[in-house]
């Protein structure tokens, strides 16, 4: 009788737990690019392509996306309170900050600062290379590590604008 009830209220129970796992999940992370007016602006973007499961041993099972092909990989270590300056993306690249503080300001816009803190929110596309630029400051006390790769062929990842400025769950202020 035990098992009789089980084995009807296993499947109904898997599917159940199936649905309640089948949410759809992106990435999202801020991006600078340079705008028709040749200024940098920040933009908060959802990557096109969802997280899935990955079959890959050691991993199978977790969520896993693709963001692009990259030619190269750079770690930084940037010191404390250090000033990046004015400056454009030399090419178009990822950037993971993996701990420390950047805070990221436009010339043209006083109003608008994109705070990244190093950690699994720390990603950010830049990909501003010609214009006006962005200036980038490392505020903090400790050193800013940052894993920094070129888009091959400078290719972006395919995207939504979620809204123009910073991501709203991922700016943090001091
Ligand atoms: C999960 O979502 C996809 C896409 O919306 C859908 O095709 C699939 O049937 C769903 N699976 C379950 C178990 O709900
Ligand atoms: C990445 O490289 C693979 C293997 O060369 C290729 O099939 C794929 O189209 C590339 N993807 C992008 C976005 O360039
Ligand atoms: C954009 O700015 C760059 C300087 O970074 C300049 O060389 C270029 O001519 C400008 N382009 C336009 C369309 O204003």
């Amino acid at each position: 009788m035990r098992s009789f009830l089980l084995s009807l209220l296993l499947p109904s129970l898997r599917t159940a737990l199936a649905h309640a796992q089948n949410t759809t999940t992106y990435l999202t992370a801020p991006a600078l690019i340079t705008s028709p007016q040749n200024t940098t602006v920040i933009q908060c973007w959802r990557l096109a392509q969802p997280f899935t499961r990955s079959s890959l041993p050691g991993i199978t099972g977790s969520q896993t996306v693709t963001i692009s092909n990259t030619t190269r990989l750079d770690y930084t270590i940037l010191p404390p309170r250090y000033d990046g300056g004015l400056h454009t993306a030399p090419v178009p690249q990822l950037v993971h900050f993996l701990s420390g503080l950047a805070r990221i300001t436009l010339p043209q816009d006083a109003d608008t600062e994109l705070w990244i803190v190093g950690g699994k929110g720390g990603l950010v596309f830049a990909a501003d290379t010609v214009g006006l630029g962005h200036f980038t400051t490392y505020p903090s006390d400790q050193e800013t590590v940052a894993i920094a790769a070129p888009l091959q062929h400078g290719l972006l990842p395919e995207h939504e604008v979620l809204n123009e400025g910073p991501c709203d769950g991922l700016q943090t202020f001091l």
